[in-house]
């Protein structure tokens, strides 16, 4: 079985409803590790010894996280600058994390249309995802496309319930080694892989 690690990121999660229902769905999934940093580091503290020990614990690493700024919000960049240390993980002493798939679960507020050149974000996910691809290629990690929820604001709970299934399934396959890496890169989001 393979091993997944959620880094779940979202400041607010009382204020939270996307999040907070994807987050249900992926409660005790075998082989599924779920590492909600804001509720773990409050201070920004992180414990750089537990992240890098959990990082070597699995093989596929998530970073879950709303779209804030065309980005993350920043415990992730925390965790990114603290972790992910030089002679551990990239350089050419640093091999902790070769061969580990990591990807992005993201949720935003603006629909898939304005994720394009035409749209009124100009640009598309993969393009501002760029830092998350290429921060994994300097750690020799494969970079996977990201599970994305467009369009928060205007998805019904049902709507929402129905994203966090296939959350779950997602999970499921990629723990019980049901994705081939070469297919899954091929795809623009991950989300195509699944039905439901
Ligand atoms: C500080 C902040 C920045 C945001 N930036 C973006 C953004 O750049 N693009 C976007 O589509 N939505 C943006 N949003 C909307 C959030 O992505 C959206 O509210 C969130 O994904 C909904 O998930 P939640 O219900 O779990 O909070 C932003 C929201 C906040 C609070």
């Amino acid at each position: 079985m393979a091993s997944v690690l959620i880094l779940f990121a979202h400041p607010a999660l009382e204020k939270s409803k996307t999040n907070r229902i994807l987050m249900g769905a992926c409660q005790s999934v075998e082989s599924v590790t779920v590492n909600d940093l804001y509720e773990e580091y409050p201070d920004f503290d992180i414990d750089v010894d537990r992240e890098q020990q959990l990082l070597l614990e699995h093989d596929y690493i998530i970073l879950h996280h709303p779209m804030y700024w065309y980005s993350s919000p920043a415990m992730v960049k925390q965790w990114q600058d603290l972790v992910l240390e030089h002679g551990w993980a990239y350089g050419r002493e640093g091999n902790a994390l070769v061969g580990k798939k990591i990807f992005n679960v993201i949720t935003t507020g603006g629909p898939q249309r304005a994720y394009a050149e035409a749209g009124y974000n100009r640009f598309t996910i993969q393009q501002f995802l760029a830092p998350f691809d290429q921060t994994a290629y300097l750690c020799k990690m494969i970079y996977l496309p990201p599970f994305v929820v467009h369009g928060t604001h205007r998805l019904t709970e049902a709507e929402m319930h129905q994203y966090a299934r296939q959350y779950r399934s997602l999970l499921t396959l990629l723990t019980t080694d049901q994705v081939a890496v070469e297919d899954a890169r091929k795809r623009s989001y991950l989300n195509e892989m699944l039905v439901d």
